[in-house]
């Protein structure tokens, strides 16, 4: 249908198109939806029948895409002698699974090529490759939007905008935020969460000025810029450079989108109508085919007919959402009361946190936020956590383990005080932990100062709790996430393990059409991908894992990381075949003079975290086992790095794949 009308609009466009061609002054364009758009794409880049440029789509991982202009532009010495300025805006969305692992990255690109053969995906976001990054022959410009920090590349915060000049390290780089107009401030935004933004790009090219503004979709453009920074584009590119988009995705699948652009040398760039973008792909079906051509009467039948569409689709909606704000409002179900747990009404919870203020935010983790608050009536000090409940499922079960753990109670555990349900959310009540968890004193510092001595007592706390719920009460309890960001420190330092059986929900219910295992990614044992069912010896991979994390303090995935070192398990058994396995302990550990370093300690660890996380779960010691080693009453089995089953990272790093599994079982006396 829409061929005739868009073929004529696309040979119009071509004739404007090769008539401006690429002389330089006063060209531009403008793309509100890239329906009519000739674009060069390349990699996973096209363009979707509403219109929307679909970079990377449909959640991948390991991909590029690159969408340029197809006529390269003079954007530096005019025909009348100055310096040229452009001017650009456009709005983008990005998207990714893992709420706390971040793993890709978009960019606006200057570049001499409209295709950049030679680029790597992930870190060099599709912009360079490991020889090619910081060459000045790359003449080659980008704003980039980067969703992880990467201390390779001296980036600063996980979310953040730089300016990039042949490098990958930002000459002026600052956390995602924009300048809003009504508070004076910058607020910070959540870049890849799938909202759209609109950017801005100015270049001043007489005082070699690069303004870059980031706002929400649909707020009119910020007065102050995010980043103002000199930088001398003539001096960098080539005569004729292509101008678009790059992006890329490393171990984490994601997508990113961009909905309309428009670009002026010489000028500035003519505004986007907002109304006139495609939609992202969960509404897109709904405005799609949007008639633009051909009668006058069309049109408007379709739009009106579409308006009574939406106001009933409205209707619908309003009405399902009033129906569950009250079934889910008060009501308790009849099982809950079988199974006994201490149930807070919500109305205490709410004044306990001043209204879930967000100045009350302790942190916000995978499955929810976390808040301070102090029970109006017993005073106590509790940390409330809100966590989102889309489906009923796994709930009841949830409940009963809720019941039970609020009986648990052992010295590193953090204790559940009670829970709470309301309107697609379930708030669980936990006494609250005087410092942050494990993984900020660990990770979020430049360097931690947690002494070895401190280290190994929170190790062996959390194997205490970990023996506990396998064998020390009266029904086997799995855990389920065990992780450093799950281990809360107390008063005296003292690990506590908190957040019990949540993955347990997300199990059942999940996400269709995803094979998503509920727990973390790094810390999810093989058998667990494959059969699904959690066990002790899923809870004793994870443990092992976190043994790594804390005597190396890296997280378990790096994603960014140079490739050998993407994952923990994987560097530290390199080293270990190296006969270096210390190698992989953080240096941190060594420079403190505490004097309470003990390099068999560390080392002995670092074996006993590989012989957890062992592929092959028959080879895992039980937690009785673990306990009796960390104490000194048994010693570890005498290993050899062959020993132990491997994940390996193929080059240049597309997929995780497991390559072989030890030839000898081991024997741990079981
Ligand atoms: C798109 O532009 C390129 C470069 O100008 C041209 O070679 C190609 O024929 C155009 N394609 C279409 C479909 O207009
Ligand atoms: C890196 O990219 C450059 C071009 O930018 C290319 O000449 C070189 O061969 C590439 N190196 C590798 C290792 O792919
Ligand atoms: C930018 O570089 C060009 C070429 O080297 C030079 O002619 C021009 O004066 C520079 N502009 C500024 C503002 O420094
Ligand atoms: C934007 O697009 C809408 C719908 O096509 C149109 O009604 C409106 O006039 C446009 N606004 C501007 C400023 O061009």
């Amino acid at each position: 249908m829409e061929s005739v009308a868009g073929l004529l609009a696309r040979v119009v466009l071509l004739l404007i198109l090769l008539s401006k061609q690429a002389a330089g002054s006063d060209y531009g364009f403008v793309y509100n939806g890239f329906q009519a758009a000739n674009l060069s794409l390349s990699g996973t880049a096209r363009v979707s029948s509403n219109g929307l440029l679909q970079l990377i789509d449909q959640m991948e991982k390991y991909k590029i895409a690159h969408a340029f202009h197809p006529i390269p532009l003079r954007l530096k010495n005019s025909p009348h002698g100055g310096a040229l300025s452009f001017s650009t805006c456009f709005v983008f969305a990005m998207v990714d699974e893992f709420l706390d692992l971040y793993g890709q990255g978009f960019a606006f690109v200057l570049s001499p090529s409209d295709d950049l053969p030679h680029a790597l995906p992930a870190q060099y976001l599709g912009l360079f490759n490991v020889t090619s990054v910081g060459d000045e022959s790359n003449h080659l410009i980008a704003v980039e939007f980067d969703t992880f920090q990467n201390p390779q590349f001296g980036d600063i915060a996980g979310t953040h905008v730089g300016i990039d000049v042949n490098d990958l390290r930002s000459v002026s780089a600052s956390p995602a935020s924009y300048f809003s107009d009504m508070t004076r401030e910058f607020q910070s935004v959540r870049l890849a969460g799938g909202e759209p933004f609109q950017l801005w790009i100015d270049y001043d090219g007489a005082g070699a000025r690069l303004d870059v503004t980031l706002s929400p979709f649909g707020l009119p453009k910020p007065s102050v810029p995010l980043l103002s920074s000199v930088v001398n584009v003539s001096k960098v590119i080539l005569d004729h450079t292509y101008v678009g988009f790059s992006a890329s995705t490393g171990l984490v699948p994601a997508s990113s989108y961009v909905l309309g652009w428009s670009f002026a040398v010489d000028g500035q760039a003519q505004a986007l109508n907002l109304s006139q973008l495609p939609s992202l792909p969960i509404t897109a079906e709904l405005i799609r085919k949007r008639p633009k051509f051909g009668g006058v009467g069309l049109p408007i039948i379709i739009a009106v007919a579409l308006i009574f569409l939406l106001i009933t689709i409205g209707g619908v909606v309003v009405f399902l959402v009033r129906r569950n704000w009250f079934r889910y409002a008060e009501v308790v179900e009849d099982w809950e009361a079988e199974y006994g747990g201490h149930r807070f009404e919500y109305k205490e919870l709410f004044l306990a946190t001043k209204g879930f203020k967000p100045s009350e935010l302790l942190g916000v983790g995978g499955f929810g936020r976390v808040y301070k608050g102090t029970l109006p009536t017993s005073g106590a000090d509790v940390a409330v956590k809100k966590v989102r409940q889309e489906s009923s499922q796994g709930l009841r079960e949830f409940v009963a383990e809720v019941a039970s753990v609020g009986r648990l109670r052992h010295r590193n555990i953090v204790k559940l005080l009670g829970y709470c349900r309301r309107r697609g959310e379930l708030l669980l009540v936990y006494e609250h932990m005087r410092h942050a968890s494990l993984d900020k004193l660990l990770f979020d510092q430049p360097r931690s100062r947690l002494s070895w001595g401190q280290r190994f007592r929170i190790i062996k706390g959390v194997a205490a709790a970990v023996f506990y719920l396998h064998e020390g009460w009266e029904q086997v309890v799995i855990h389920r996430d065990i992780k450093a960001s799950n281990v809360l420190l107390d008063a005296e330092f003292n690990g506590r393990l908190g957040d019990f059986g949540l993955s347990r929900m997300y199990d059942h219910g999940g996400h269709p059409g995803t094979t998503r295992v509920a727990g973390t990614l790094g810390y999810i044992a093989p058998e667990l991908v494959t059969a699904r069912k959690a066990s002790t010896g899923t809870d004793v991979f994870a443990f092992g894992v976190f043994l790594l994390e804390v005597a190396c303090g890296r997280r378990p995935i790096q994603p960014k990381a140079e490739p050998a070192k993407v994952a923990l398990v994987e560097w530290v058994l390199q080293c270990w075949r190296r006969g270096a396995i210390l190698e992989a302990v953080d240096p941190n550990l060594q420079q403190l003079q505490g004097g309470d370093y003990v390099a068999e300690e560390v080392e002995m660890v670092l074996k006993l975290g590989l012989l957890c996380s062992n592929l092959v779960p028959m080879a895992r010691p039980t937690m009785r086992q673990v306990m009796r080693i960390l104490d000194g009453d048994a010693t570890l089995p005498v290993l050899s790095a062959n020993d132990i089953g491997e994940v390996v990272m193929a080059e240049p790093g597309p997929t995780l794949e497991r390559v072989s599994v030890p030839e000898s079982v081991l024997s741990t006396g079981r």
